[in-house]
C-alpha cells in the first residue's frame, strides 16, 4: 500500500466515522492505535499568509484573527472532551487534512479511494466500538461528497479543524465587525427601508378580530420515523441505530420504541392521535423539520424523498384543514447533513420540498423562487402575524459542504431575505415567527458565524419577534440571544423543542404554544410525552402532560428577561437543574449522569446562541 492509499483511506475512515457522530473512543490513543501512520510528521503549518491557504477565504481567516488569545485551562478542556466527543479528534483532524492538502490531487478518484478507505474503516471500527458492516454504506455515502470538497480546497489544517469544530475553539476577543461579514466578497446592496418610517408603530388593530382565547401553535419536531423498526429484534446493538431486523444484538425491542432506535409509524400515529384528542386543536402547526430515520449507511436519494413524502402527506392527511408550517432538516437530504445548493442533487430536493410544502399551507406565489433558491420562505399566518422558515444547514459543522459556503451565493441570499423580511414586517406592523431546525447555538455543531448572524438579526428586530422555533437536538432546550454575552441584557430566547423520535435517549413529545391573540407574545406552553418504557411494559401507550413552562419553572411570564432569570436561578438552585435535565429527556429513564462539569456547561448552553457567546460562557466557569 503507498502512502496515498493510506492516507486517503485514513481521511475517507475517520471522517466518516466522525462525521457520523460515531464516536465512542475514549481517547485520542484509541485512535492513534488503531490508524499506524498516526504521527508520522505532520507538522503545524504557518497560519497566517500561508498561500496554501485558500486566499478567497475571508471566512477562514476571521477565525485565525491574531486577537483570538484566550486559552481554555487544561481541566476545561478534559471537561470539554467529556462532555462533547468531537473535540476529542483534534490533532487526528488536522493530521487528516494535512495529509488531504499533500495528496489528495494526484489522484481524487473515487475507485482509488474506496477499497482501502473500507479496509480501514473496518480496522477502526471496533475500537470505536461499531460493528464493520456499516463501512461499506459510510464510505459510499460520504467518500463522493468528501472528495468533491478536498479536491476544490487548500485548507490549513488548523483553521479547518477548529472551524469543524474538531478542536476546542479560542475565544475571539476584538470583535470586529468585519468578523459578521457576509462569505461572497461583493455583497449586493438591498434596498433598505427606512426603518423609522411612521408606519413603524401602526398596528392594525382593525384587521384583527378580538379574540380572547389564546392562539394555540402546535410544535412537532424530529419525527425520524424507521418503517423498518421492528419489535423483538435487538435493542442494544453495536451500529448507530438498532431495532432492524437484520442487526445482532441483545435485549427484544419493545412494541412502541425505544432509546436506541427511531420510532415506528404506529407510535408516531399513537402521538397524532392523541394531539387529535386535545381540545380545542391547534390553530396552526409548525413542523421544525428531520423526517428520515438514522440509517445513514443504508440510505440513497430515492428513499429519503420517499420518506419525505410519506410524513408529509401523512401530517397533511392527518391535520386536514389545519396549516402546517415545515422548515428543512439536516435528514431530509441525501447523504443525511450534507445540503449545498449550487450542486443539481440538492435543486431537485428543493424542487421536491416546494412541490410537498404547498400541499401544507397557502403558500405566497412570490415564495416559490425562494423554496427552489435554498428551501427558504415566509407566509402570513394571520392579519399581523408571519411566519419565517429558513433552512440552517449552512451553519452546520456536519454538512462539510459548508467549507465551499464562501462562494455559495444562496447563503447570501438567504441572509439578505431574512433581513428584507423582517425589515417590511416591521413597517407592516407585523409580527414574526421565526422557526428553522438547527437551533444557531447548538454549539460545537454549529458555525460561529450562523450564530453570530442570528444574533445580530434578532437583536435588530427583537421587538417584532415574538416566536423563535427549533428542533434537531432532539432535547428539549432553550437559548438565550444575548447581544453581548457578558452583559444580561437579553433580545430574546430561542425554544427548542424536544422530538417525535426515542433516537438519543428521550421519551417521544410534542408541545403547544399558547399565544396572546393581539400581541402574539407566547404566554405559556405545554410539553407532553409519552413514557416509552411504560408504554411497552403496559402495551398501552398514554401522551400526558409532562409540565407547562410557567409553572414548572416558576415563571413570571415568557419573555426573555424571565428565561434569563431562569438560567441565574440554576446557578444556585440544584432542584430547578434537575427539573430541566429531566424535562430536556421529555421525562426519559434513559437520562445518564450529569456531573457538575456537565450542569455548569449546560446552563452555559441556555445562555449561547453561538460559538462565541458559548466559549465566553465556559471559559468564565471557575471549574
Ligand atoms: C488586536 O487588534 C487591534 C485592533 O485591530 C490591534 O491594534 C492590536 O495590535 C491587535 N493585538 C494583537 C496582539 O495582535
Ligand atoms: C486513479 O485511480 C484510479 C483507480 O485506481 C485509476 O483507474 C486511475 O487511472 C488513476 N488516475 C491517475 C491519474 O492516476
Ligand atoms: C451478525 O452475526 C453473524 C454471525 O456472527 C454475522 O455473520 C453477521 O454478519 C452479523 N450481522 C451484522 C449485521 O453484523
Ligand atoms: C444589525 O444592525 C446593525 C446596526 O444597525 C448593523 O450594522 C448590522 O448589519 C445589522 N445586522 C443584521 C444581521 O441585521
Ligand atoms: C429551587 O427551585 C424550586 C423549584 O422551583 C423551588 O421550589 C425552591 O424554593 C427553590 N429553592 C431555592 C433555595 O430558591
Ligand atoms: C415512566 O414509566 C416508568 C415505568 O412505569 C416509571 O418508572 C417512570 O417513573 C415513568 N416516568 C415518568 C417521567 O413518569
Amino acid at each position: 500500500m503507498d502512502q496515498n492509499q493510506i492516507l486517503i483511506l485514513v481521511l475517507a475512515a475517520t471522517a466518516a466515522l466522525v462525521t457520523y457522530k460515531l464516536t465512542n473512543f475514549n481517547n485520542p490513543q484509541d485512535v492513534k492505535n488503531a490508524i499506524p501512520i498516526y504521527n508520522t510528521g505532520y507538522k503545524k503549518t504557518p497560519r497566517r499568509g500561508d498561500n496554501s491557504v485558500n486566499t478567497g477565504d475571508v471566512w477562514m481567516r476571521a477565525a485565525t484573527s491574531p486577537n483570538s488569545s484566550i486559552e481554555v485551562s487544561d481541566n476545561l478542556q478534559r471537561i470539554l472532551e467529556k462532555k462533547y466527543s468531537r473535540f476529542r479528534y483534534c490533532h487526528i483532524c488536522e493530521e487528516i487534512i494535512q495529509l488531504i492538502n499533500i495528496h489528495i490531487k494526484s489522484n481524487s478518484t473515487f475507485q482509488y479511494f474506496r477499497a482501502p478507505a473500507v479496509v480501514l474503516c473496518n480496522r477502526v471500527s471496533p475500537l470505536a466500538g461499531f460493528d464493520h458492516s456499516i463501512c461499506n454504506g459510510i464510505i459510499d455515502t460520504y467518500g463522493p461528497p468528501l472528495l468533491y470538497v478536498a479536491d476544490q480546497l487548500v485548507l490549513d489544517p488548523h483553521t479547518t479543524c477548529k472551524k469543524m469544530s474538531f478542536c476546542v475553539p479560542k475565544l475571539i476577543t476584538n470583535q470586529q465587525s468585519s468578523k459578521f461579514h457576509s462569505f461572497t466578497q461583493d455583497e449586493p446592496q438591498i434596498e433598505i427601508v427606512d426603518p423609522m418610517s411612521p408606519k413603524m408603530t401602526s398596528t392594525k388593530p382593525s384587521e384583527r378580530d378580538k379574540p380572547t382565547e389564546t392562539l394555540r401553535v402546535l410544535q412537532i419536531s424530529d419525527i425520524h420515523v424507521d418503517k423498518f423498526y421492528k419489535p423483538g429484534s435487538p435493542s442494544n446493538c453495536d451500529i448507530f441505530l438498532c431495532c432492524h431486523e437484520d442487526v445482532n444484538g441483545t435485549e427484544p425491542a419493545g412494541y412502541y420504541g425505544e432509546y436506541n432506535c427511531d420510532l415506528p409509524w404506529w407510535t408516531v400515529d399513537v402521538l397524532v392521535d392523541s394531539i387529535k384528542q386535545i381540545e380545542p386543536p391547534p390553530d396552526f402547526i409548525i413542523y421544525t423539520g428531520d423526517s428520515p430515520p438514522h440509517d445513514v449507511w443504508k440510505q440513497n436519494w430515492k428513499g429519503q424523498l420517499a420518506t419525505d413524502r410519506d410524513v408529509i402527506d401523512f401530517l397533511n392527511d392527518r391535520f386536514d384543514g389545519i396549516n402546517i408550517y415545515p422548515t428543512l432538516g439536516n435528514h431530509e437530504s441525501f447523504p443525511a447533513n450534507l445540503y449545498y445548493s449550487p450542486l443539481r442533487d440538492y435543486q431537485k430536493l428543493n424542487k421536491r420540498s416546494l412541490h410537498l410544502w404547498k400541499k401544507l399551507f397557502p403558500l405566497p406565489k412570490d415564495q416559490k423562487t425562494n423554496i427552489k433558491e435554498a428551501a427558504y420562505y415566509t407566509a402570513l399566518v394571520k392579519p399581523g402575524l408571519r411566519i419565517l422558515s429558513f433552512n440552517t444547514n449552512y451553519g452546520y459543522t456536519f454538512n462539510f459542504y459548508a467549507l465551499l459556503n464562501w462562494k455559495n451565493p444562496t447563503l447570501d441570499a438567504q441572509r439578505r431575505f431574512m433581513k428584507k423580511t423582517l425589515t417590511k414586517a416591521k413597517i407592516n406592523g407585523e409580527k414574526v415567527i421565526i422557526i428553522g431546525h438547527i437551533p444557531p447555538g447548538d454549539v460545537p455543531n454549529t458555525f460561529d458565524e450562523y450564530g453570530q448572524f442570528y444574533t445580530q438579526l434578532v437583536t435588530n428586530y427583537s421587538d417584532i419577534i415574538v416566536l423563535q422555533l427549533f428542533g434537531h437536538t432532539h432535547r428539549d432546550q432553550y437559548e438565550m440571544i444575548l447581544p453581548d454575552p457578558t452583559e444580561s441584557i437579553t433580545s430574546g430566547v430561542a425554544f427548542i423543542a424536544p422530538s417525535v423520535t426515542t433516537f438519543m435517549g428521550q421519551n417521544p413529545a410534542y408541545r403547544i404554544y399558547h399565544l396572546d391573540p393581539v400581541t402574539f407574545v407566547p404566554v405559556d406552553y405545554d410539553q407532553y410525552y409519552l413514557n416509552i418504557t411504560k408504554a411497552n411494559a403496559d402495551h398501552n401507550p398514554v401522551v400526558e402532560k409532562l409540565y407547562s413552562a410557567k409553572e414548572e419553572y416558576q415563571l413570571k411570564d415568557l419573555s426573555p428577561q424571565s428565561f434569563l432569570e431562569l438560567s441565574k436561578r440554576f446557578k444556585s438552585n440544584e432542584t430547578l437543574v434537575q427539573r430541566y435535565l429531566r424535562n430536556m429527556y421529555a421525562g426519559s429513564d434513559a437520562m445518564g449522569d450529569c456531573d457538575i462539569g456537565c450542569k455548569h456547561i449546560t446552563i452555559c448552553e441556555t445562555l449561547s446562541s453561538s460559538l462565541t457567546a458559548w466559549l465566553t460562557c465556559v471559559s468564565s466557569l471557575n471549574i
